[in-house]
């Protein structure tokens, strides 16, 4: 297996995402836990120093402890993790005002496994960089194998003691051959072999489950979503009827969602589940409310409160289960000092209070949307679930900017589950990262009939994305938008017009709030 020590890049987990996606098992571990106890314990056979938001001419910068230079084992260093091995084996870095960001051509100029079929001698590669010192000299034993304008020590190398580092990103899309240079390290280099699977992953978690948890009881708070459901399941398989479920009806679900959850737990898994209905309380919090982090919070808050008295009903538990996925860990934590901000506070992190008292099992901490899905399908959800849609905890809450109402609410579900109707009718559900209505607080007026309206407007939003990291606004024909926004004035009472959001993220969120 390999080892990630990461030292804080927003990207550090592409690395894991790329590994495994080559068959490569390994863990994402902070660099101050990556101690030499720790590398003898681990065994790696590769290891891997990620970016870093931190710059090593900083006071107090990161370090990697020095026995993962001295363990024997191969070591590919990534941007800061070129940087602090250059400055911790006696090369010099320097900072540049010069910052490059975005893509750049590397020349390959001199012939080394790390870079096996991306070109020949002299040949240009495109890369993503995103720095701003550089590396001014390396250190001894290793010799440049790619430059840049931008990095003269773009690429090196000490093939002797099988040392390699890249000032760019090979873990991004946008290194188009990045992946094959990763691949290049951990099986030409290390000797991997890459026979790893979503399957063996499904063991590991397992297995790790059973020695977190013991013989304690474990409570899992389900969404109605995907992660939610997989991880309960991932989780009884481990422990079986240790783990008790609570359903929490926020009123804030699509159509149907909440009988599906209910009939998949208790009669396709027999799962012990609490279900309760609380729309009464979620809407009554929300009375008012309409700036969108108030909404968060409250719909979090109020989620707590209810989750810990249905957590009582249910006899208690000393763990809480979550299914976290790695975009909700990178998108609400913010690194000490480092540019990572809080874009919105997410309902499934970090929302605990510490007077539940309840330690975190978060068997999806590191896997991205589409491999949990994998895992979903390993565990033999079915397809229709496991193909759903994400869906935001605070739920239909957020897709109803200005106070949230129960009418405001309906008006929406009705719509919501025309237009995805529409979407499936069409063969495009699956193609489609996530499609939803949002009801705005704009009324406009219209005629139908002889009769004049003034009703609200309603926009759709589609997007593709890999991750939900970055999406794309998905461009639907004008005839099958057309179409929805017919069947919805037409159906749907309380609204009289239709747009479609045409935002990608960047600049936009997927979500309006
Ligand atoms: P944004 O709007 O931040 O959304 O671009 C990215 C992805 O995350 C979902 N999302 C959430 N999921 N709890 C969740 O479990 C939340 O509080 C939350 N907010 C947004 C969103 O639907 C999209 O898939």
């Amino acid at each position: 297996r390999a080892l990630i020590v990461d030292f804080g890049s927003q990207v550090t987990q592409l690395i894991a995402r790329r590994l495994r996606e080559s068959g490569v098992y390994c863990e994402v571990h902070p660099y101050n836990r990556a101690n030499a106890d720790f590398v003898k314990d681990y065994g790696p056979r590769a290891i891997i120093l990620s970016g870093s938001p931190h710059s090593t001419s900083w006071e107090d910068s990161p370090r990697a402890d020095p026995y993962l230079f001295e363990a024997g084992v191969p070591v590919l260093g990534i941007c800061y993790g070129e940087q602090t091995m250059c400055a911790q084996l006696g090369g010099r870095v320097e900072t540049s005002d010069h910052r490059e960001f975005g893509r750049a051509d590397i020349q390959i100029v001199a012939e080394s496994p790390l870079l096996k079929g991306l070109g020949e001698v002299g040949d240009t590669e495109r890369v993503w960089m995103s720095h701003g010192d550089r590396v001014m000299a390396a250190p001894e034993g290793f010799h440049v194998i790619a430059t840049s304008p931008g990095a003269p020590f773009a690429a090196i190398a000490d093939e002797a003691r099988q040392f390699y580092g890249v000032q760019f990103h090979p873990e991004v899309v946008h290194t188009p051959r990045g992946a094959l240079l990763l691949k290049n390290f951990t099986h030409g280099i290390a000797g991997m072999k890459g026979d790893w699977t979503m399957a063996a992953f499904k063991d590991e978690a397992i297995a790790r489950i059973r020695e977190q948890v013991g013989k304690g009881r474990v409570i899992c708070g389900l969404s109605g979503g995907v992660d939610s459901a997989v991880a309960a399941v991932l989780i009884h398989e481990a422990i079986g009827d240790q783990l008790v479920c609570v359903f929490v009806d926020t009123g804030l679900m699509r159509h149907g969602e909440a009988e599906e959850v209910v009939t998949l737990f208790r009669e396709h898994y027999n799962i012990p589940l609490v279900a309760a209905d609380e729309g009464e309380r979620f809407l009554s919090a929300l009375d008012g409310i309409d700036d969108p982090e108030k909404k968060r919070k409250t719909i979090g808050k109020l989620f707590i409160d209810v989750f810990e008295e249905k957590a009582k009903l249910a006899g208690g538990a000393d763990f809480l289960a979550q299914g976290t996925l790695y975009p909700d860990v990178i998108e609400s934590v913010s690194f000490d000092g480092g540019p990572s901000v809080t874009i919105k506070s997410h309902h499934n992190v970090g929302g605990l209070p510490a007077r539940m008292n309840m330690k975190l099992v978060e068997p999806l901490r590191e896997l991205f949307k589409d491999e949990v899905r994998a895992l979903g399908r390993e565990l033999g959800l079915p397809e229709a679930f496991v193909g759903r849609h994400p869906f935001p905890g605070p739920g239909l809450g957020i897709r109803i900017p200005g106070a949230v109402t129960k009418e405001k609410a309906d008006i929406l579900r009705a719509a919501d589950r025309i237009y995805i109707e529409e979407i499936k009718k069409e063969g495009l559900y699956d193609v489609i990262w996530q499609a939803f209505a949002v009801l705005l607080p704009v009324r406009t007026v219209g005629v139908m009939g002889d009769e004049r309206t003034y009703d609200s407007v309603l926009a759709l939003r589609a997007v593709t994305s890999v991750d939900g990291m970055t999406a794309d606004y998905f461009p639907f024909d004008h005839d099958f938008l057309g179409r929805v926004a017919t069947r919805i004035i037409n159906e749907v009472r309380g609204v009289n017009r239709v747009v479609y959001d045409v935002t990608s993220k960047p600049p936009g969120t997927i979500e309006w709030e």
